[in-house]
């Protein structure tokens, strides 16, 4: 197993800290299922101690889990700890993983702590995790910017005391991919008891190396991952999974390395997360963009119909791109739409079924034909973003006139269970509806992002809109999909309304 490379996927943690990308319960289990059948080895789930929310989901997950493990964060602190091990400890395999800082920067100013003190913090700590379960990771946080020699003090203290996975984070996204590799390198190969644990790497992407440092650390002999899909994460985001797990394989014959990634699974859970947190995948992304695939100038088009491999290193279909298929229409029965959508990973109970059949039918009447996404969009719609406080009913919208009479939109909706109407202008069809809607639930918020995506192509394509809002508590996204895009719209708006009304309701996130 020496040259098998290990994925730790956090998109469910660091992920998840990406500004905007808060998931509900429900979106968080399917995307763990999804992440199971793409075959990663260890979800991070999250982050137990930073608010009941994510202790709960940490929870729900291990229960949920088979086969891979689940990890939970927590800091050197031993409440952090228990609690985490209270949300993991249910999972077949579950893992504690703890950080501390070790750069001098974090030392003096964010910790305040000597380096005596960090060792010994970190023994301790260590100890503590290793009196519940053998499977804990120690991560050195700011590892590419600490002493190399203090590092394997650090290392050697934490494997000592239990660790059996030792990651070495770049945090802020600072080293290059030589120098990163020679320290990693060094750990490796100054650290005493190095041959007992498991060196793992976490890079995040503030110079857009995150991918680059990964690969440079596996191919000096760390052997485990952090990476995020699409590689979403704290501030310019993570290591992206595909891009690792695909430039271990295109390139297996550089690398030698073995992964369990099951690469056709990859576009799938990628778009899944897009549709989940509402970011529309850029067209340019490697491996799931739009565009990865498809050859524009006459020249490449050309080389591609006389042999597929002159420009291109891999095929749509090894990370799962053969094209959404026709699957579900007007005549397909209750048990087709539910094999259907249990093949795409959700799991519905009887109830969801019948609110998921329902809309089936109806869009298949003003749709031809269905593909996944837009099965995906509309499981989305009906279960995962039910909304709590705010429910849309009814909306109406006329375009201006050319008397010069302005936009003017109509809407019914649902606040706390509570029938209201409203109507009102607006500068255009979007605004009227969103101003109306601002007055029923009596709240405004600062509209900081407005986008329209086409899921499928076609002119009855459904329409993806992604709305984010700001208020004092925080930012929030909301996604809504319709034929309609004016109706895809206000979803979307309100979808956003509920998630800032759950933030407020639990303001003492911390992250
Ligand atoms: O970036 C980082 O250092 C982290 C650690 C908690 C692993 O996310
Ligand atoms: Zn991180």
């Amino acid at each position: 197993m020496r040259n098998r490379v290990y994925f730790f996927d956090t998109t469910l943690r660091d992920g998840e800290q990406s500004p905007g990308a808060t998931m509900n319960l429900q979106e968080k289990l399917a995307l763990a299922r999804q992440l199971e059948k793409l075959g990663v080895d260890v979800i991070e789930a999250g982050f137990p101690a930073s608010s009941a929310g994510d202790f709960e989901s940490v929870k729900a997950i291990a229960a949920q889990a088979r086969g891979v493990q689940v990890a939970g964060l927590a800091r050197t602190i031993k409440a952090d700890i228990d609690r985490c091990w209270e949300a993991v400890k249910c999972a077949e395999n579950p893992r504690l993983h703890i950080f501390l800082a070790t750069s001098p920067l974090h030392m003096e100013y964010k910790l305040r702590k000597s380096p005596e003190e960090v060792v010994a913090i970190a023994e301790a700590s260590v100890r503590h995790c290793a009196s519940y379960t053998d499977n804990v990771e120690f991560s050195a946080e700011d590892a590419s910017r600490s002493d190399a020699d203090f590092l394997c003090r650090v290392v050697e203290t934490a494997i000592r005391a239990g660790a059996r996975v030792i990651n070495l984070p770049d945090t802020v996204g600072y080293a290059q991919p030589d120098e990163f590799a020679a320290l990693v390198r060094y750990v490796m190969e100054n650290t005493p008891n190095a041959d007992k644990a498991i060196f793992g790497v976490h890079c995040h992407n503030d110079l857009g190396l995150g991918v680059a440092n990964t690969l440079a650390a596996l191919k000096v002999g760390a052997r485990q991952a952090e990476v995020t899909l699409n590689g979403i994460g704290e501030r310019a985001g993570n290591a992206s999974l595909e891009e690792v797990a695909m430039a271990l394989s295109v390139r297996k014959d550089y690398y030698g390395l073995t992964h369990n990634i099951v690469t056709e699974q990859i576009y799938p859970s990628c778009r899944m997360l897009s549709m989940t947190i509402g970011r529309p995948i850029p067209g340019h992304k490697a491996i799931v963009g739009e565009n990865a695939f498809a050859h524009e100038s006459g020249v490449h088009q050309d080389g591609m119909l006389k042999h597929r491999e002159t420009y291109e290193i891999m095929t749509p279909e090894s990370v799962g791109r053969a094209g959404s298929k026709l699957v579900i229409g007007k005549h397909s029965g209750r048990n087709a739409v539910r094999n259907k959508f249990e093949s795409m990973g959700f799991k519905l109970n009887e109830t969801e079924l019948n609110l998921v059949f329902e809309a089936v039918k109806s869009l298949a009447d003003r749709k031809k034909n269905l593909h996944d996404d837009d099965l995906m969009a509309l499981v989305h719609e009906e279960i995962y973003r039910m909304p709590d406080r705010y429910r849309l009913r009814h909306v109406s919208v006329q375009s201006s006139d050319a008397d010069g009479v302005p936009p003017t939109a109509a809407v019914i909706m649902d606040v706390d269970g509570k029938e209201k109407r409203g109507a009102g202008f607006g500068a255009g069809p979007v605004d009227a509806l969103f101003n109306v809607i601002a007055d029923i639930v009596g709240r405004k918020a600062d509209l900081e992002q407005y986008a329209v995506n086409a899921i499928t192509g076609g002119t009855d394509a459904l329409g993806e809109v992604t709305v984010r809002l700001r208020s004092e508590s925080g930012a929030s996204v909301g996604r809504g999909a319709h034929p309609d895009i004016l109706v895809a719209s206000a979803r979307a708006y309100v979808n956003a309304l509920n998630s800032l009304a759950k933030l407020e309701s639990e303001p003492n996130r911390e992250k």
